[in-house]
């Protein structure tokens, strides 16, 4: 029997060539290219296309798929009633699930994937995958004005995915600054190797499931907060710290409690994660630009600073969660939207894995290690103690 290691941690689950990660050094890099080099010059649309097709397009077919894409974002009035039926409190992580997988039922087709080696239609493959991208981020957007018991602003194709997603959320021309902040959020977010959500990908794939529902049950596991839920706790910790002079009283606090640091920590990363250093230093751009001191990322600050010294011997360094919900703070965005805008950007990658399994198929179906009774004969309930 091969041993049983919790969390399969070390454990290969896939093969893969859609990205790496070098966890000591702190370097990532999709399809071979770092991801500082992508969030400097890429897009989230060319970004995509890397991460799906695993090549740098050629400006023909990012121009294609960029329209594409731009020609898909509009839902279904049944989407949006289903929506309109939500509680206005629920997490929008639970509604971004829901929404995903009724589409499912307006885009049947599954059945063309056959679990051999080689997917049989990728047409098929291709026009989910852009609509599922397309769709992501204006259900998302939608959600903001339902939720306040408005219609949703519609969706405008002469704009970019992250300009889009800013027009749509404050119904007002987008920013420009805030818009290049939030194309490159959603460039650093879009693939991690196999994390908690991707293997989700893979096990529901590998059961010839619809993308839809590949999609819904990876929405599910990163809503998690030891997964991309993580952004939302932080700044509700920070918040919660409240000044950088509480910084060391309440990360000691935490600790002696055996609690965890929001936003800290990482399976691959001994270091800073890469994610995070260019996060930080787009926050303090946006804060230098604005003139402003922010009261809480001088507290992440300070609370970074004292996590290095109580937790920088176990490798526990910021993750990517740490400073982005600061950053999307400071953009205007709501807090619970923070994973959504996560899963948005993420669905670029859970997609490309989806291919890259049906490529290579074979159903997952680990073992156990049984710890549990064995010839026990049943006792009717009377005679139960
Ligand atoms: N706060 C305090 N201690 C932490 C920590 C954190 N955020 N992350 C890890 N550690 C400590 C663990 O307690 C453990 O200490 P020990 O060896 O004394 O028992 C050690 O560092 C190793 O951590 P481990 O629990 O083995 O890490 P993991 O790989 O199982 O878990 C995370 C990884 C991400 C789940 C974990 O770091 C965590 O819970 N982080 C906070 C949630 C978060 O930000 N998630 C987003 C990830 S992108």
């Amino acid at each position: 029997m091969s041993e049983y290691l919790p969390g399969l941690a070390g454990v290969p689950a896939t093969k893969s060539n859609i990205s790496d990660i070098d966890g000591e050094k702190g370097i990532l890099a999709y399809r071979g290219y770092s991801i500082e080099e992508l969030a400097l010059e890429s897009t989230f649309e060319e970004t995509t296309l890397l991460l799906l097709d695993g090549e740098l397009p050629t400006a023909a077919a990012l121009a294609e798929f960029d329209q594409e894409v731009r020609h898909n974002r509009k839902v279904k009035y049944q989407i949006r009633d289903l929506m309109k039926t939500l509680p206005a409190r629920g997490h929008p992580m639970e509604m971004l699930q829901t929404a995903i997988a009724s589409l499912g039922m307006f885009y049947p087709g599954n059945e063309c994937l056959t679990g051999s080696d080689i997917c049989e239609d990728l047409n098929y493959v291709h026009n989910m995958t852009v609509k599922i991208i397309a769709r992501m981020g204006t259900i998302v957007a939608m959600w903001e004005h339902i939720r306040n018991g408005y219609d949703p602003v519609t969706p405008r194709d002469d704009l970019t995915y992250a300009e889009n997603y800013l027009y749509m959320l404050i119904g007002r021309e987008p920013d420009p600054e805030l818009a290049r902040i939030l194309d490159l959020c959603l460039v650093l977010h879009a693939e991690h190797t196999i994390n908690a959500s991707t293997f989700a990908v893979l096990v529901t794939a590998s059961t010839l499931s619809s993308p839809y529902s590949v999609i819904a049950a990876a929405i599910g596991t990163l809503a998690g907060p030891l997964h991309g839920g993580a952004n939302e706790k932080v700044v509700e910790m920070l918040r919660e710290v409240g000044s950088p002079s509480n910084a060391a009283a309440y990360i000691d606090k935490r600790l002696a409690n055996k609690e965890v640091i929001w936003g800290m920590g990482h399976r691959e990363y001994k270091t800073k994660d890469p994610r995070a250093k260019i996060l930080e230093s787009e926050v303090n751009k946006l804060v230098e630009t604005r003139g402003e001191v922010n009261p809480l990322f001088e507290t992440a600050k300070a609370v970074e600073k004292v996590c290095e010294d109580r937790l920088g011997a176990k490798g526990v360094y910021p993750n990517v969660d740490f400073y982005s919900g600061v950053l999307y703070l400071e953009m205007g965005i709501p807090v619970d939207q923070f994973t959504c805008l996560f899963a948005v950007s993420r669905a670029a990658g859970w997609l490309a894995h989806w291919r890259e399994q049906l490529g290579d198929n074979r159903i997952f179906r680990p073992t156990q290690v049984y710890t549990g009774g064995s010839n026990r004969k049943y006792v009717p309930i009377e005679q139960r103690g």
